[in-house]
């Protein structure tokens, strides 16, 4: 197939410095696979620190004057960013597709929708964005906000073009200059999205420099010239990057994986929660940092949760992510797919028991891709690693409940807590259950409703610092206090 005449898309792209595509010093690539096919799709640059260095030269000459910019004029790139997403969602969600896996139902009505709103909601904030004045008797304080300066923001491959949005949109808003790094296997669209804003973005103002986060994480994140660090992914990479922003004392915002508590009391709606807990485990194959992974069922409805549960999944159509039908893609990369099935076999070794799936796809049509079918496990512990660790396909552990403060034990007792869900019909119990769950998101009677400006963030290892809302514009500031004194005079204090 030709990429390059079918879906636009280059055989190579550079790195994106001072509003240029250059090549790399290396001179040497990565290609991007269609983890569907295995077809190679293009190729990025395998950039190395020399290329950071020109980078952060680039973000940092362009901080003056953007820093300076009105908000009327970083509002107005924000909205045409916005509009021209909306008029080429098809294609973005095409390539996201393409490069991720994700059916395209999907790219088409999630991630793309949620990376609009991204740029519709910091859009408003360029003017949001203001300080504060105290009144003394005989004082005026003034509180301002100023961008901090070159900021990092890497970003994971499961959705990359939403948390391409949520990163940049509150930099731009609030007048920062950005080095992007995005993930080496998953990126077509967010290069693509370069191609096509960069007459929208002043030069250097946000750069963007591709490879293997070994090879450019530390360079960039402990180059002396960047002010903050914005990372979502793993926790083991947190620890590197929370290392490197040591030597600078730069502050982070992390948000990292989850192990989410997704609880059905015996009063539920077992129907639309059988929905969620579906769409829990195949929305983006499972690599979803939110995911409600342990799923927590009160054992009296549990044999019919189970039962419409095995039923749903079982009709869950996988193939082609290309197809508007598929409702469940390939697994991102071998590397994802390899964690996955150690996931599938240490499951058996820890003695719990599969109510579906449990393997890769068996279907011959599919064999070239990174299909795993949709799994349930049941008779799972919660001291088990399949309930402790972030599996990140598509694969949920039910965990049988009885009594709700036991429950509400082991629903904490996680080092993950980032999101959790709770489904009852009695509003005390859902509140009572939302204010003990020690995790940054609650949905009640509906997983996966975000909602624009909720902010989003983790407890404990899933990170700290929140997006998705206007609470990350304090992690893009920096606040600087002015007092201006009433008095005429001294104050006497020595006498004089
Ligand atoms: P990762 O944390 O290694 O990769 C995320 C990003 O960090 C990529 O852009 C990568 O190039 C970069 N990176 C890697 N090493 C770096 C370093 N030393 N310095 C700076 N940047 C570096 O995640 P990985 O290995 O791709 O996935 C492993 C697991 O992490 C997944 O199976 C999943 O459990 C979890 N994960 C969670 C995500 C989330 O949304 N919170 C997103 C991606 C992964
Ligand atoms: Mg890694």
């Amino acid at each position: 197939m030709n990429f390059e005449s079918d879906y636009g898309i280059k055989s190579e792209y550079g790195h994106f410095i001072g509003g240029e595509w250059v090549s790399g010093d290396s001179g040497k690539t990565i290609d991007l696979i269609n983890p569907a096919t295995g077809a190679v799709l293009t190729k990025i640059q395998a950039g190395n620190a020399k290329d950071i260095k020109r980078a952060v030269a680039a973000a940092k000459a362009a901080f003056p004057a953007w820093s300076e910019s009105s908000p009327a004029e970083r509002q107005e790139i924000l909205i045409d960013i916005a509009r021209r997403l909306k008029a080429r969602h098809k294609h973005y969600a095409t390539l996201e597709t393409l490069n991720n896996g994700k059916p395209i139902r999907e790219s088409m009505f999630f991630d793309m929708p949620q990376a609009i709103g991204q740029f519709e909601l910091f859009a408003g904030a360029a003017y949001g964005l203001h300080g504060q004045t105290l009144d003394y008797p005989d004082a005026i304080g003034i509180v301002h906000r100023e961008p901090l300066g070159v900021c990092a923001q890497i970003i994971p491959w499961n959705v990359p073009i939403l948390m391409m949005a949520c990163k940049i949109a509150p930099a731009l808003a609030s007048g920062n200059t950005v080095v992007l790094k995005p993930a080496e296997t998953v990126c077509l669209s967010v290069i693509e999205f370069f191609v096509e804003m960069a007459d929208l973005l002043p030069p250097g103002v946000i750069n963007v420099v591709t490879g293997y986060g070994a090879d450019v994480g530390e360079a960039l994140v402990t180059h002396e010239d960047v002010r903050k660090v914005a990372f979502t992914g793993s926790v083991a990479t947190a620890r590197r990057i929370i290392q490197y922003a040591s030597s600078n004392i730069i502050p982070q915002t992390l948000e990292l994986g989850g192990k989410s508590a997704h609880i059905v009391c015996a009063d539920a709606d077992i129907d639309s929660a059988v929905e969620a807990a579906t769409m829990s485990t195949v929305l983006n194959k499972g690599e979803v940092c939110l995911a409600g992974s342990r799923l927590f069922l009160h054992e009296t409805i549990q044999e019919e949760f189970l039962a419409k549960f095995k039923v749903a999944l079982e009709g869950i159509r996988q193939g082609d992510p290309l197809d508007f039908a598929t409702q469940l893609g390939a697994q991102a990369s071998q590397m994802q797919m390899d964690k996955v099935q150690g996931y599938l076999q240490l499951a058996a070794e820890e003695g719990a028991t599969v109510l579906t799936g449990g393997s890769r796809s068996a279907d011959p049509n599919l064999a070239d891709g990174h299909f795993v079918q949709p799994t349930v496990f049941t008779n799972v512990k919660n001291s088990m690693r399949i309930a402790r660790e972030e599996i990140f396909g598509p694969v949920t552990s039910v965990i049988s409940w009885s009594d709700e403060e036991a429950m509400m034990k082991q629903a904490n007792d996680s080092t993950f807590g980032l999101a959790g869900g709770v489904w009852t019909r009695d509003i005390a119990r859902a509140h009572r259950i939302a204010r003990k769950l020690e995790t940054g998101t609650v949905w009640i009677n509906r997983y996966y409703n975000l909602k624009a400006n909720m902010p989003l963030g983790g407890y404990k290892q899933s990170g700290f610092g929140r997006e998705f809302s206007h609470e990350v514009l304090s992690h893009y500031t920096q606040t600087k206090s002015v007092v201006v004194n009433l008095q005429d005079g001294r104050t006497g204090m020595f006498d004089q």
